[in-house]
């Protein structure tokens, strides 16, 4: 079923400040014309993970600059900007108050209309944002309804069926860890810094996938549930065990085996989400999509359901970015859902897609 979509080409100032990353965009419609990502990675990794109030100062301290560069890089002024975008939640709630902070001060400011998003509604239409020369899928063209959304980052690891856009149906998630929190610990445990996924992807091109023998999560469990923390504990004590023995050169191999599993069990959810829900397309997004045997395997499952698998048009958009929460906002100012009283807006850490009915 395709949907015909009238969009007015709002153009907006996006802000998201969920995690690590201080970002602002602007966007036209779908159209990204500016998005400024100041990484925070120096800050925490000495700590490898984030931790949140150093996040929220870095925030504090970066986000005037960021929205003025992004204006700038944009060539926009205030008067062209037609609303303002802040990521609700999920994430971090001190890190969130300042972008939401932020967004507010300049909606009273320069007396915008506010638009209160999801931020994992921002990896599931992150893509269809299009650069500025409209170079990217068309929501006309290339979407068709329903569709399964897998979203695999840091904090969440969601299979999502999207009837329409702006309805949403968790259908899977997971019961512990989130996929990449799974790497960066892993990461972490192997002593590779941080963020960790990128670092294990890396390494795991040179290891043997099948040297340790690490458990495949819920391998007999019928559903969509996910899970990291015994994989995340199996490699633990298996690290521990390397280290007291005194095993040289066996990182390159871990990361491969570890990788392999976390996948096994990804591609093993969705092949049941593709069994149970039949849809056309599956939509990626999230962090760990950027990992390239990640995406191939997800590829190759959806293939044998005959799913055609569509991504954002630059995999720099799967990591966190305000350009993803200015797209996931034009589609809320289309439908009219401004923030109506400015003082109700609030974050909201544990924000969530309504579960479908069992
Ligand atoms: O979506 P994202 O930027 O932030 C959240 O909303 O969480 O995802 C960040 C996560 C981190 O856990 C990071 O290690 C993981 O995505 N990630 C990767 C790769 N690149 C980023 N995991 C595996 N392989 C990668 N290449
Ligand atoms: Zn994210």
């Amino acid at each position: 079923m395709r949907h015909m979509y009238t969009m007015k080409n709002y153009t907006i100032l996006a802000i998201d400040t969920s995690c690590d990353e201080t970002s602002v965009a602007v966007t036209q419609g779908v159209k990204i014309l500016a998005n400024i990502i100041s990484s925070q990675v120096d800050l925490h990794q000495e700590y490898a993970g984030v931790v949140p109030s150093i996040a929220k100062r870095a925030h504090q301290e970066r986000i005037g600059p960021v929205v003025n560069l992004a204006l700038t890089r944009a060539h926009k002024t205030w008067k062209e900007i037609d609303a303002i975008a802040a990521t609700q939640g999920p994430g971090l709630a001190i890190a969130l108050e300042v972008g939401i902070a932020k967004a507010k001060e300049l909606a009273a400011r320069f007396g915008k209309p506010l638009l209160a998003v999801n931020h994992m509604e921002g990896h599931l239409l992150s893509f269809l944002a299009q650069n500025s020369q409209g170079k990217g899928l068309s929501l006309e063209k290339d979407c068709e309804f329903p569709f399964l959304g897998f979203l695999i980052s840091g904090g969440h690891t969601q299979l999502v069926l999207v009837k329409k856009i702006g309805n949403y149906q968790l259908v899977g998630e997971t019961l512990d860890d989130a996929a990449g929190e799974a790497f960066d610990k892993v990461a972490k445990m192997l002593k590779l810094g941080y963020p960790g996924g990128p670092i294990v992807e890396q390494l795991a091109q040179k290891g043997d996938p099948f040297r340790f023998n690490l458990p495949w999560p819920l391998a007999n469990d019928a559903t969509l549930n996910f899970s990291f923390s015994g994989l995340k504990t199996a490699c633990l004590y298996q690290i521990q065990a390397l280290e007291e023995r005194g095993t040289k050169n066996y990182i390159p191999d871990f990361c491969a085996g570890f990788q392999r599993m976390a996948i096994l069990h990804l591609t093993d959810k969705l092949e049941k989400a593709l069994k149970k829900y039949e849809v056309k397309q599956l939509v990626l997004g999230g962090g760990v999509i950027s990992n390239l045997h990640v995406r191939k395997r997800i590829r190759e499952t959806a293939r044998k359901y005959k799913v055609k698998t569509l991504l954002p048009y630059n995999i720099n958009l799967c990591t966190d970015n305000a350009a993803m929460i200015g797209v996931a906002a034009v589609f809320l100012a289309e439908r009219g859902k401004f923030v109506r009283d400015i003082k109700t807006f609030d974050r909201n850490p544990i924000l969530n897609f309504p579960l479908a009915k069992k």
